[in-house]
């Protein structure tokens, strides 16, 4: 079967980067390219932490984009208190060679679903929409050629990690969000109830740093300087892996089980702005637009990480 192509979409940040990592490990995927976005760190910072991550991973051939460096109505609000100034605290890392793609992200992204056949790429959003919604305002026509989107982001029984009501991707950009929650592509929604369920407990990370490869020993350092963030905050055994949610979905969907439910940006109310207002038990007549996580068999999403970071 020809591997599924597929565009990461990112905001490096340690849990891009496993994602990162997990696909790059994956031969089932192609990963056609890497389009970083303003989030957990500025667009210079997380368009240098793909590429340092593609050349981690041994693929300094992959291409890198740059694309928004700010919402599109909103000032950009960052989580260095999450990731580090970098956005890959933990580990010394090396400034990458490979080069950055001269072409603007979201010009490769319309051009790339102009020029594939229809309905065969797949959109992997790890961050803020922005780059996404803005690739959809400016060529609506590609909106139809996507084949499915699957994003980390929002958060419904789990509430907010960034205000009481919002996940952090969802808040930078909500008018973002909603033009791709609005859009009709098929979607697949990883929220915080699914990935606060893939914590990154201390046999877990050991087992990266067992593989005694430099990938691995990386993952393991990057998860010691994560975890301690969401350890001190949710008292919890362990940093959730967000965003290697997304790829592990394509590459085992039976990992994960949710439903198909209406999911609603909240947009304007400055309280409870960027909430992801899911109607989980179908109290309304919205018609459902995603397939909403809602938990992961843990032990085997860790086998699978751990198993597919340690061919790299
Ligand atoms: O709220 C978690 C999400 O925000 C993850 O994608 C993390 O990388 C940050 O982007
Ligand atoms: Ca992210």
């Amino acid at each position: 079967m020809a591997p599924r192509k597929i565009i990461i979409d990112t905001d490096p940040g340690q849990d891009d980067a496993v994602a990162i990592l997990l696909a790059l490990a994956s031969p089932e995927l192609d990963v056609l390219g890497i389009t970083a976005v303003a989030g957990n760190v500025p667009l210079p910072l997380t368009q240098k932490n793909a590429r340092i991550v593609c050349e981690l991973a041994g693929r300094p051939e992959t291409r890198v984009f740059a694309g928004c460096d700010a919402p599109l109505k909103r000032k950009l609000v960052t989580a260095e208190h999450v990731h580090g100034k970098t956005g890959l605290d933990g580990p010394k890392m090396d400034d990458p060679v490979m080069p950055l793609q001269d072409q603007h992200a979201v010009d490769f992204l319309i051009e790339t679903l102009r020029a594939e056949p229809e309905k065969t790429v797949t959109l992997c959003p790890l961050g803020p929409l922005t780059n996404i919604a803005t690739a959809f305002l400016k060529a609506p026509d590609i909106i139809p050629r996507v084949q499915e989107i699957v994003l980390m982001g929002g958060a419904y029984f789990e509430v907010g990690n960034i205000t009481p009501a919002a996940e952090f991707n969802i808040y930078v950009d909500p008018e973002a969000a909603e033009i791709v929650f609005k859009s009709g592509v098929p979607l697949v929604v990883m929220p915080l109830d699914v990935t606060h369920k893939a914590l990154t407990t201390r046999p877990r990370i050991e087992a990266f740093r067992a593989l005694g490869t430099k990938p691995g020993t990386m993952v393991a350092e990057w998860t010691d300087f994560f975890e301690r963030f969401d350890m001190e905050k949710y008292g919890s055994q362990g940093a959730p892996l967000h965003d290697p949610c997304v790829i592990a979905y394509l590459l085992d969907p039976y990992l994960f089980s949710g439903r198909e439910i209406n999911v609603e940006i909240e947009t304007t109310s400055e309280l409870t702005l960027g909430m992801t207002v899911a109607d989980w038990w179908r109290v309304t007549k919205r018609p459902a637009n995603c397939l909403f996580i809602g938990d992961i068999q843990a032990d085997g999403f860790f086998r699978l990480l751990t198993d597919r970071i340690g061919r790299l």
